[in-house]
């Protein structure tokens, strides 16, 4: 048991299905490295700010819309995060693509989950429902969620972890999609969330 928790910042832009996983995973104790001291969204309005709010977590908006430019909306991010001194950044739905001067500045310090086995279907243009229609389109039998580091490259850094689904003859995007987020992506974020974040403070001077 470590003394101190890395503090969280978890990004996000819809739902937060994935954010409530990771809310239910540290009320439950999966989650006891690390605590959820931020939430950000790109989008006002979107559910998971409710979600957040619900479990009493400070949530920001940080709209990409008003910002000039991508370099505007990075640094407000980077003024938010290390204003609130967050050791471990979650991307959990985040739709937006970040740079390399925002990945190098958090090296080994951002996750991200994607909701296939990284290297099939991910890259720019991959996200969400879209990932799930070209796996269908594709015919592959078994599908799957992937945890990794987040680097320059879009869905391009080291693999944490992942697990592989079944694909049904008569899914949908919307049904495989509910199923990878069932049997996956909520089991695996959570667990490597509790993996980055007690490594990160074992070894944090
Ligand atoms: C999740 O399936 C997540 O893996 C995916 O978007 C969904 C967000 O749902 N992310 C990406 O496609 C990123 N490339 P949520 O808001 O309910 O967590």
């Amino acid at each position: 048991m470590l003394k101190k928790r890395a503090k969280i910042a978890v990004l996000v832009s819809g739902g937060g299905t994935n954010l409530q996983a990771l809310i239910d995973a540290q009320k439950s104790g999966i989650l006891r490295s690390g605590r959820i001291m931020l939430v950000v969204s790109n989008k006002p309005g979107v559910y998971a700010l409710e979600r957040a709010d619900e479990a009493n977590i400070r949530t920001v908006v940080v709209n990409k819309k008003e910002c000039v430019s991508n370099v505007e909306f990075e640094q407000r991010l980077i003024d938010l995060i290390d204003g609130d001194g967050i050791d471990i950044i979650v991307l959990a739905g985040f739709m937006c693509i970040l740079s390399e001067r925002f990945t190098k500045h958090y090296e080994n310090r951002i996750i991200n989950v994607h909701p296939s086995l990284i290297p099939s279907f991910c890259g720019e243009g991959y996200y969400g429902l879209r990932v799930h229609e070209a796996a269908l389109k594709y015919g592959v039998k078994v599908s799957g969620a992937t945890v990794h580091f987040v680097n320059e490259i879009p869905d391009g850094g080291r693999i944490i972890m992942q697990r592989a689904v079944e694909v049904k003859v008569d899914d949908t995007p919307e049904t495989l999609q509910k199923r990878i987020m069932e049997e996956a992506e909520w089991k695996i974020l959570p667990l490597s969330c509790e993996r980055v974040c007690y490594e990160y403070m074992k070894n944090k001077k």
